[in-house]
């Protein structure tokens, strides 16, 4: 993401898990050294997190049909700096992250601010299984079984106040824990940002778990935001804070390299990165490249958001 040079030694190979064997060998996935040495990110499930059913879940209509990227691979190419900026970092290091007990607090512009417990989340709805796909704008894409609930069943409990228009998503940033806090790559807690309409529509997705499991820690556990029509980088990972305000926040990125990265983010093959074309994109674990779809193919669900926008300059 930042202009430091992408070491890409730890590229994935394709390989195959199927979500049965996901289900048959209930795992924690902390992604240990020791997973990977078990040719898998995996590793047994801690006491707290311990049940011995996969996360029930019902299927979305909203599921793409397409075929979902091998876990092995969902797992073990991530970006999620308060754990390294390499790939392979995260699965590597974020095992010390701990997830429970966690709170993420609800605040701002709200008539009722809340402060939820992460397991009252898990009780908040049944969850859904979303089968989404993820465009990264360096130009690698993903399709990932997410389980979650939209974002505006959490919003609507703390009911938003009529001058809220935007909503700023704050991550966790706990130096003890999270050992890439400790080195000012960007200015921490890592900051996202949505306009309250982007953030009530029902694409968006808190994420919970995916492939049937609780998150991955190097997905983002315990919870995660899963925007599919913008680059990846709109998802905060593990997030304590949400806070409904009027003006529109600056985000991680935006503070980081405002040139390079707009509030919008929105998936555009038109309008190319200053690094990066974003007109294809690699399928991890395919060799051809496809065409980038405007909107990552949610077009006819979310290009009614930015009618009259002239969406080079809102980028
Ligand atoms: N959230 C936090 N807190 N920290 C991060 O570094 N990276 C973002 C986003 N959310 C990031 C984050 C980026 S650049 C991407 S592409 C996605 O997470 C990657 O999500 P994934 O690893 O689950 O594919």
């Amino acid at each position: 993401m930042l202009s430091i040079p992408a070491r890409r030694t730890n590229d994935v190979t394709p390989s195959e898990i199927t979500p049965r064997e996901v289900f048959e060998r209930r795992r924690d996935f902390l992604g240990t050294a020791a997973g990977f040495a078990l040719g898998t990110a995996l590793a047994p499930l801690s006491a707290a997190l311990a049940s011995e059913k996969p996360l029930a879940s019902i299927k979305s209509p909203l599921s793409t049909p397409e075929k979902p990227t091998p876990l092995k691979d969902v797992t073990s190419y991530n970006n999620f700096y308060e754990f390294g900026t390499d790939k392979a970092d995260p699965a590597l290091h974020a095992h010390t992250l701990k997830t429970r007990p966690w709170t993420v607090s609800i605040e701002g512009l709200v008539k009722q601010p809340k402060t939820f417990a992460i397991d009252d989340i898990f009780r908040l709805g049944a969850l859904e299984e979303r089968i989404y796909r993820l465009r990264c704008v360096e130009g690698w894409s993903m399709v990932i079984p997410w389980l979650g609930l939209p974002l505006a069943t959490l919003l609507k409990s703390v009911e938003p106040l009529g001058s809220a228009k935007y909503v700023e998503f704050i991550s966790a940033a706990d130096p003890k824990t999270m050992p890439g806090v400790n080195r000012s790559v960007i200015d921490w807690p890592y900051l996202e940002g949505l306009r309250l309409d982007e953030a009530m529509h029902p694409l968006t997705l808190l994420a919970l778990g995916l492939y049937g499991e609780v998150l991955p820690k190097q997905n983002g556990a315990p919870l995660r935001l899963v925007v599919p029509w913008k680059y990846g980088f709109k998802s905060g990972k593990s997030i304590v804070k949400i806070r409904l305000v009027e003006k529109q926040p600056q985000t991680a990125w935006m503070k980081a390299n405002p040139r390079e990265y707009g509030f919008y983010s929105n998936v555009n093959p038109e309008v190319d990165h200053p690094r990066w074309s974003q007109a294809s994109e690699r399928r991890i674990g395919e060799f051809l490249k496809r065409k980038t779809l405007p909107f990552n193919g949610y077009a006819d669900q979310v290009a009614p958001l930015y009618a009259g926008m002239d969406l080079k300059i809102n980028f």
